[in-house]
């Protein structure tokens, strides 16, 4: 009843619906109608009322409530229907909460988007800052037939379609991706993605994968040892503030596309869409893994997505995981 009578008076704005005008059309009483109304009020919706004219919306919050989003959404897959949509005001992470309802047999493109993490998590182990209301926590469950090491290839077509996503919000912004998954803007990171998987040895059960992005963050509103590592599109967007909702969108729509395209034409694709983008080839770089550290060139990806690294000495080694550093 509330998305209907958010609707009615997003269709008459900015014009004044009256209550019994909407009591009757929505077969409920006045009463129910004003209760609504207060909820849609609670909710952060501007919605004047005048004892003469009835009520007026006259502004919607940048929540990613799941209605907003939708609406702004033609995909076929990912969020494609508003009860894949699993909204939250405050999780502990949005990547834990998907993985309970995966493991319950949620279905394929369900999403977990939060405004507040208290417990985000980052590759490594690390922690991930997600203050709220200022950026993006959003979690994708994906279900390919596929074997587990093709998982990095979605990493990698995740960080290009959130790179176009953002361009499409924000245009201008130069964004690099530093393989296999950070997004920097200016050298510093606005865009973090966490892939996590269920799998047996050769089955891939689901694949979820994490987008943390720094959306409206002022520099106060990271915490002290990220100041000078982190960036918000924000702050490199001449200090103006973006809609998350569009953006959201924007991001679920170009996953989606990713999606369907890796399916139709093959990793290939994928590959080339993230060369667009890369920071990392071509480059001297260190790369450390849980074992080693080494030095040398970013030469190539291999068709699975993992990265090509020729030693000084001319040995070519392969690295599906580790952290790299631009020298
Ligand atoms: C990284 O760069 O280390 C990855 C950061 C990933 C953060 C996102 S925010 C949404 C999702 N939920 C989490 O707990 N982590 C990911």
């Amino acid at each position: 009843m509330r998305q209907k009578v958010l609707q009615l008076l997003k269709d008459k704005s900015p014009a004044h619906i009256s209550g019994e005008e909407m009591a009757r059309f929505l077969g409920v009483s006045r009463t129910s109608v004003w209760k609504n109304i207060q909820a849609l009020q609670l909710d952060g919706y501007y919605i004047e009322s005048s004892p003469r004219l009835g009520y007026r919306l006259t502004g919607v919050p940048d929540l990613l409530y799941p209605a907003e989003i939708i609406k702004g959404l033609q995909s076929r897959i990912i969020a494609s229907a508003p009860e894949l949509i699993c909204y939250f005001r405050q999780v502990d992470s949005t990547n834990t909460a998907l993985k309970n309802l995966a493991d319950q047999g949620a279905p394929e493109g369900t999403i977990a988007i939060a405004e507040e993490q208290t417990g985000g998590r980052g590759r490594l182990g690390r922690s991930w800052s997600s203050p709220a209301g200022k950026g993006i926590s959003l979690s994708i469950l994906l279900r390919p037939s596929l074997a587990p090491g093709d998982t990095p290839l979605f990493t990698l077509m995740t960080a290009a379609a959130v790179t176009q996503g953002i361009n499409n919000v924000a245009p201008g912004l130069s964004i690099g991706i530093k393989w296999p998954n950070d997004l920097l803007i200016s050298r510093r990171k606005v865009c973090g993605i966490l892939t996590e998987i269920k799998a047996e040895a050769d089955l891939l059960h689901y694949l979820i994968i994490g987008i943390g992005i720094n959306v409206n963050s002022k520099l106060e509103d990271f915490p002290p040892e990220l100041k000078k590592i982190a960036t918000s599109i924000y702050l490199e967007n001449n200090k103006t503030e973006v809609s998350r909702q569009k953006l959201t969108c924007s991001i679920l729509q170009k996953l989606d596309d990713f999606y369907r395209r890796y399916f139709l034409e093959g990793p290939g694709f994928i590959l080339a869409e993230w060369k667009k983008y890369n920071i990392t080839l071509g480059r001297k770089i260190t790369i450390n893994t849980f074992r080693d550290r080494i030095t040398g060139t970013a030469v190539g990806l291999s068709p699975r997505g993992a990265l090509i690294l020729e030693e000084k000495d001319g040995t070519r080694r392969e690295f599906h995981s580790g952290e790299v550093t631009l020298r």
